[in-house]
């Protein structure tokens, strides 16, 4: 369901993009009376896709919870460009208009950032080493608990319940380097193979 709507929301925030700067492109070249027949055409498109647009970011939002500062200026950017849109196409304000794509496509690179970031970012366990466990749940913590829970249990976007799992501990080390759909790979890079045996004994302890 997760990712499905994942897709959904990029999908429109990419038409809703495309869309905008179509528009813009005529509003800049003063072919105003194009421009009154395009938005005419694609009035009624617009308004499914603002609401496809709105249902699965909220339905993201308010399934992850997580309101990172990018997230936020992400948030800022989309709000702000729309009263901008809406002015700068109805008074041919060339000025409006360009500010607003440019929000919005600043909200779309932010969103691209972001999760680059976050698959990315070594974790930093240098304040528990030496236990493994600890070791393990911080990692857990920081990278699965987000998608498995803190119990194993969550099943966010199709992750399977780890407290459940019949997979031998050579099995998930293997999974966690290399992915398997909605869930991303591990490389050395972010995990280290002493990270990765603290992760993976992490998660033999959620098994009841
Ligand atoms: C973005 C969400 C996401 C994150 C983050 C994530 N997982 Fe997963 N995980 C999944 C999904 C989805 C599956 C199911 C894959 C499949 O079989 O289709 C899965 C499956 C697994 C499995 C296999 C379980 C089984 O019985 O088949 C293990 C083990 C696992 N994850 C461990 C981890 C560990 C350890 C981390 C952190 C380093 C982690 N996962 C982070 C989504 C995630």
């Amino acid at each position: 369901m997760y990712t499905g709507m994942l897709h959904t929301h990029k999908l429109v925030v990419l038409l809703f993009l495309i869309h905008y700067v179509v528009k813009l492109v005529m509003l800049q070249m003063g072919k105003s009376e194009q421009l009154a027949k395009y938005t005419k055409v694609t009035k009624v498109p617009e308004m499914i896709l603002s609401v496809g647009f709105l249902f699965s970011g909220g339905y993201m939002l308010f399934t992850t919870m997580q309101f990172t500062t990018l997230m936020i200026i992400k948030l800022v950017c989309v709000f702000a460009s729309i009263p901008l849109a809406v002015i700068g196409f109805k008074k041919g304000n060339k000025a409006l208009a360009t500010l607003a794509v440019l929000l919005i496509l600043a909200a779309y690179g932010l969103g691209e950032v972001n999760k680059a970031k976050k698959a990315g970012a070594k974790v930093d366990t240098t304040a528990v080493s030496g236990d493994a466990i600890a070791v393990g749940k911080t990692v857990y913590n920081e990278k699965c608990a987000n998608c498995h829970g803190a119990d194993g249990k969550l099943g966010f976007s199709g992750a399977k319940d780890l407290s459940a799992t019949q997979l031998t501990a050579e099995q998930q080390k293997e999974l966690v380097r290399k992915g398997k759909n909605a869930m991303p790979p591990y490389g050395v890079e972010v995990l280290s193979d002493e990270q990765l045996d603290a992760v993976v004994q992490y998660v033999a302890t959620l098994k009841q």
